[in-house]
């Protein structure tokens, strides 16, 4: 992973106006993530910055008890679907100018990626619409959350920390990474990557800091990588 090849080191950053509502599929989470949610059922499971994931939708089939957090879910059902749309048209749109940002092998187009993604996301709509009232989606916002210690067994943060390093500094990363250990046992990151397709440049001095404080992480490489150089999870425990 320290390794970068000359491709990566050359490939043009993507600016995304802001912090896009956004979101994957489970079965992309379960690659990315290194996990299987049938091995969950009857766990507390965190999804962390969740934006228009489908997955607590889709884990709850498997029995997982999916809490999804995003700032967004202080939207109701009608203003989350506008803002859904416009960021997914944001997002497709600075992707659209910066191929090179994308492992193309990984889709045959731009066009079936983004199919792909707003399935995701009009599955995430109808489960928001019937679940809104339930408590499985939440506006929390780290670095603080209003959880209690230990309420899961697992937390996922997937397309936040690292991917947004031009806008959200070290201390940000630092304390969203110890309040999300604080509040899960075990605790994924992916990608490693920011915008720019480049390793955060301070994971070595945040893992020897986070060290210090009796947490544990290790990098481990996964089978998915749609973003150049995203081929790396980072898991952390408690010692
Ligand atoms: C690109 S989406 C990631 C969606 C999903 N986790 C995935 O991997 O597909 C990033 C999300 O981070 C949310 N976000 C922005 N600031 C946040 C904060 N301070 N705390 C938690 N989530 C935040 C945004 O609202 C947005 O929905």
């Amino acid at each position: 992973m320290s390794q970068k090849s000359d491709s990566q080191e050359n490939a043009p950053a993507v600016h995304f106006d802001h912090i896009a509502f956004f979101g994957r599929r489970l079965k992309e989470y379960e690659c990315f993530f290194n996990f299987s949610t049938s091995d969950y059922s009857n766990k507390q499971i965190l999804d962390v910055a969740a934006g228009t994931s489908s997955f607590a939708s889709e884990a709850s089939i498997f029995g997982a008890k999916v809490t999804a957090i995003d700032p967004c879910y202080a939207l109701d059902p009608t203003a989350a679907h506008t803002r859904a749309k416009e960021d997914f048209d944001m997002v497709m749109a600075s992707i659209r100018g910066k191929q090179d940002y994308l492992v193309k092998t990984t889709f045959k187009s731009l066009e079936e990626l983004a199919e792909m993604r707003w399935g995701a996301t009009e599955k995430f709509l109808v489960d928001y619409k019937a679940q809104y009232q339930s408590g499985r989606y939440l506006a929390e916002t780290l670095p603080k959350l209003s959880f209690e210690d230990n309420t899961f067994d697992l937390a996922l943060c997937g397309h936040f920390l690292f991917l947004f390093s031009d806008r959200l500094d070290y201390a940000f990363h630092r304390d969203s990474l110890i309040e999300l250990c604080r509040v899960a046992r075990d605790v994924r990151l992916y990608p490693l990557v920011g915008t720019d397709t480049k390793e955060y440049p301070q994971l070595k001095e945040l893992r020897s800091e986070l060290l210090d404080q009796g947490i544990e992480s290790r990098m481990i490489d996964v089978d998915y990588a749609v973003i150049q150089g995203s081929g790396t999870l980072l898991q952390l425990t408690h010692k």
